[in-house]
C-alpha cells in the first residue's frame, strides 16, 4: 500500500506515473522537527536503498546527499554521487518504504550523528513523502516502481562486451580496435566513441579530419557485428556560425542568468551555454538533435557532464584569479597558501555557481539549484523522447551519467568515473543492486576502472562480474594504462570469459527483460529472499533472477573466498565454455577456492539458466543451440524477442526443458 503525504508546494519532478491521492493527518513512522524527519532505529533495522552513492547495500552509519555532482572521488567519506535516488526500505522491527520526491538537495543521516537515528532534511519544506508498506521488500519495491513507471528496455545488442575508452582521436584507432578483436577471437558488440570524434567537443558535430567519412566507418563496423556508440555532454559549444549554439540563442533555449542573458560556463569546449531540458519545448529541440547522428548510421548513446558539470564560471574565474594575483604578492604562508589552493579548487562545480542560472518551466522562471537534481534526467528524456518520434519502433541503445528517480524510464546509467581499484569492483557489485531497487536496471561500471592504472588481475576479476551486468563496458581515462584486453598477458583468459558471457546473453536478457515488465530487480540482496542473519548481513554475494546467486571474488592474490549458503546451491567453476566444474553443496559456511582464471557463481536449487554457443556478437546468436545448465529435471522461464522492435510483452515469454 502507498500513501503520499505533500508538504508545502511541491516542483513537479516527474518521478511518478500514477496518481495518488493525499492522505491528510500525519505521516507515519517519521516525527517532524521543523523540515526534518527523524525515525528511530531498531538495532536490527537495515536501511537499503539511494540507489548511486557509496558504501554498502546497509546504508546504516554515514550520512549521504542527494546532489548531482561530477565526483571522481568515490570513496567511503564521499557524500554525492551523480544521481539522487531518494527511496529507502527499512527492514527489521518494522518494514515499510519512504520515497522524498524532491528536485532539490536532500540529506540524509542514517545512523551517522547518532546510531539509532535516521534523519532526512530537504533544503526547504515542498515536497512529496510517499510511504510504501507491502508484504516483503521484493513487494515494496515491486511498488515503488509501479509508482514511478517501466524501466528502460535496451536493446539486445547492448548485452555485449563493449570496448571504451577516453583518447580514441580517429577513425584508425577505432579500426586498429575493432581489427584487435577480431584478430584475436575476443566477441564484440559495440566501440563506444569518447569526446574527441567531435569538432571542438561541439555536441552533434563530427570532426571531418579525424573521421574523414562518418557513415562509412559506421557502416563498415556494423558490418562486422560493431556498433558505435558516440558521447554526448550537456554544454553546448559557444562559437559563431555554430548551428546548434545560433538555434539556441535565437530561440532562447538555454539557461539564463539573473539578467536574463544565457548563462555561461564552461567545460571541455571552453565557454559553453546549457540547453534548458526543463523547458519543453527546449528539450524537443535538443532531443531532436540526436538524429545528426542517427542519420549517419548510430544507434546508441551516452549522456554525461549533466549534473550539469562546470569547470568554471566567468564571475568565479575572475575573482580567483584575482585573489590569486593578491596572494602571490604576500610572502604565502600557511593560510595564503591554503587561500590559493581554495581559489583553484573551489572554481569546478561550485554550489554557489548553480544559483546564479534559471530555468524557463512551464513560463515560471525556476532557479537551477531548486530542481539541480532534475537536469540530466530531463536531458536523457529529450533524448529519448526524440528518439520515440524518430524511430519509433526501435530501441536506441541510452544511458547517462547523472540521473533522478523516474529517469530509469528513459535509459539506464553507468557508475560514473570510478577508479582502478579493488574496492570500487565491490562499489560496482553493491551498487548495481542498489541501482536495480530504484529502477536502473541496465547499469554497469567502467570495467578495469577508468581513473588510474588497471592491473591484468583486477580487470579479470573485474571480467569475471561484469560478465552478469547488462552494460559490460571496459573503459578508461586519458593518460591511464591502455586496458583492452587484448593487451595483457591472460588475454586468452579474459577472451574465455567473455565467450561466457556472450553463452548466457540469452538468460541475462531475458532476466533482464522479464524484471522490466514485472517491475523486478535483476539483481537482488540475498538479505531480500533469504530471512536468517548471515544473509541479512551479507554484503557481497547478490541473486541474480531467480536461479543464480554471485559471489564474485574481488580481493587481489585471493585463491577462493568465503560464502555463505542460505540454502543447497550448486557450485559451478569455469575456465571456459567447455572446462568447467560442478558440486552440489549443503547450505552453509563454505570456502571456495577459485583461481584467477576461474569464474565462480551458484545455481540455485532445483533451478538451470539457459546457456548458447559463443558467438562473434550478439547478432550471430545461435539460439538454436540453447540448452539448460543446472538441476536436472528443471525448467526455465526464457523471455525471448528480436530484440530491437518495442513489442515486449509477457506473450514472449516460453518455458523451456
Ligand atoms: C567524464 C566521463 C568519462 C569520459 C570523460 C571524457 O569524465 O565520466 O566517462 O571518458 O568525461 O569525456
Amino acid at each position: 500500500m502507498i500513501k503520499k503525504y505533500t508538504f508545502g508546494n511541491p516542483i513537479e519532478t516527474n518521478a511518478t506515473v500514477i496518481d495518488i491521492s493525499e492522505t491528510k493527518g500525519t505521516l507515519e513512522f517519521f516525527e517532524r522537527d521543523n523540515n526534518t524527519f527523524i525515525l528511530r532505529l531498531a538495532e536490527n533495522d537495515i536501511v537499503y536503498g539511494l540507489g548511486q552513492q557509496v558504501r554498502g547495500l546497509n546504508k546504516r552509519g554515514w550520512k549521504y546527499a542527494s546532489n548531482n555532482l561530477d565526483n571522481p572521488n568515490h570513496e567511503e567519506d564521499t557524500l554525492s554521487l551523480y544521481g539522487t535516488h531518494n527511496f529507502i526500505i527499512i527492514s527489521g522491527d518494522s518494514l515499510f518504504g519512504a520515497f522524498f520526491d524532491y528536485a532539490g538537495i536532500i540529506t540524509f543521516d542514517i545512523g551517522y550523528t547518532h546510531r539509532n537515528l535516521l534523519t532526512v532534511t530537504p533544503d526547504d519544506d515542498n515536497l512529496d513523502v510517499y510511504i510504501i508498506t507491502g508484504e516483503n521488500e521484493t513487494d515494496i519495491v515491486r511498488q515503488f516502481r509501479n509508482l514511478t513507471g517501466r524501466s528502460y528496455a535496451a536493446p539486445k545488442w547492448a548485452f555485449g562486451y563493449g570496448q571504451s575508452r577516453w583518447g580514441y582521436k580517429n577513425a584508425d584507432d577505432v579500426r586498429a580496435v575493432a581489427e584487435s578483436y577480431r584478430n584475436n577471437n575476443i566477441p564484440i558488440d559495440s566501440i563506444y566513441l569518447d569526446i574527441d570524434y567531435m569538432e571542438r567537443y561541439k555536441d552533434f558535430t563530427v570532426d571531418n579530419d579525424a573521421f574523414p567519412d562518418f557513415s562509412g566507418l559506421t557502416a563498415e563496423m556494423k558490418k562486422q557485428g560493431i556498433r558505435l556508440v558516440p558521447i554526448i555532454d550537456a554544454g553546448v559549444k559557444i562559437e559563431d556560425g555554430y548551428d546548434v549554439y545560433e538555434e539556441g540563442v535565437k530561440q532562447n533555449y538555454f539557461c539564463k542568468d539573473a539578467d536574463g542573458n544565457d548563462f555561461v560556463a564552461a567545460v571541455w569546449p571552453g565557454r559553453v551555454h546549457f540547453p534548458d531540458v526543463l523547458n519543453s519545448d527546449a528539450r524537443k529541440w535538443f532531443g531532436e538533435k540526436y538524429d545528426f547522428l542517427i542519420k549517419q548510421g548510430i544507434e546508441g548513446f551516452w549522456n554525461d557532464m549533466n549534473e550539469p558539470a562546470i569547470f568554471y564560471t566567468e564571475k568565479r574565474l575572475e575573482s580567483s584569479i584575482e585573489k590569486i594575483n593578491e596572494l602571490a604578492k604576500t610572502n604565502m604562508g600557511i593560510n595564503e597558501y591554503f587561500e590559493l589552493k581554495d581559489a583553484v579548487n573551489s572554481l569546478a562545480n561550485n554550489p554557489d555557481d548553480y544559483k546564479l542560472f534559471y530555468h524557463n518551466i512551464d513560463g515560471k522562471k525556476v532557479r537551477h539549484d531548486k530542481v539541480h537534481n532534475l537536469f540530466g534526467f530531463n536531458m536523457t528524456r529529450a533524448a529519448s523522447e526524440a528518439f520515440d518520434k524518430i524511430c519509433p519502433n526501435k530501441r536506441i541503445l541510452m544511458f547517462s551519467r547523472s540521473s533522478c528517480a523516474g529517469m530509469h524510464r528513459y535509459g539506464g546509467m553507468w557508475q560514473g568515473d570510478n577508479k582502478s581499484w579493488w574496492s570500487h569492483l565491490l562499489m560496482n557489485i553493491q551498487m548495481t543492486c542498489n541501482l536495480n531497487m530504484v529502477g536502473f536496471l541496465y547499469t554497469g561500471a567502467d570495467m578495469g576502472g577508468f581513473g588510474c592504472d588497471t592491473t591484468e588481475d583486477l580487470m579479470l576479476r573485474w571480467l569475471q562480474f561484469s560478465l552478469f551486468t547488462p552494460l559490460m563496458r571496459n573503459h578508461s581515462a586519458l593518460g591511464t594504462r591502455e586496458q583492452e584486453v587484448y593487451r595483457f598477458d591472460n588475454m586468452e583468459s579474459c577472451r574465455k570469459m567473455i565467450e561466457i558471457r556472450y553463452a548466457l546473453i540469452p538468460y541475462l536478457y531475458s532476466e533482464y527483460m522479464k524484471a522490466v515488465l514485472n517491475d523486478d530487480m535483476m539483481f537482488r540482496p540475498l538479505g531480500f529472499e533469504f530471512h536468517d542473519k548471515f544473509s541479512r548481513n551479507t554484503e557481497d554475494q547478490l541473486l541474480l533472477g531467480n536461479e543464480i546467486m554471485l559471489a564474485p571474488v574481488y580481493t587481489q592474490n585471493a585463491e577462493g573466498r568465503y560464502v555463505w549458503l542460505p540454502e543447497e546451491m550448486m557450485f559451478v567453476r569455469m575456465r571456459s565454455l567447455n572446462d568447467y566444474e560442478t558440486e552440489i553443496l549443503p547450505s552453509g559456511h563454505h570456502y571456495i577456492s577459485a583461481k584467477l582464471d576461474e569464474l565462480v557463481f551458484f545455481i540455485r536449487r532445483n533451478k538451470a539458466i539457459p546457456l548458447c554457443s559463443a558467438a562473434r556478437c550478439t547478432d550471430e546468436i545461435d539460439m538454436s543451440t540453447l540448452h539448460l545448465f543446472g538441476y536436472e529435471n528443471s525448467s526455465y522461464e526464457l523471455y525471448d524477442d528480436d530484440g530491437i522492435s518495442k513489442n515486449i510483452s509477457r506473450e514472449n515469454i516460453s518455458t523451456i526443458i
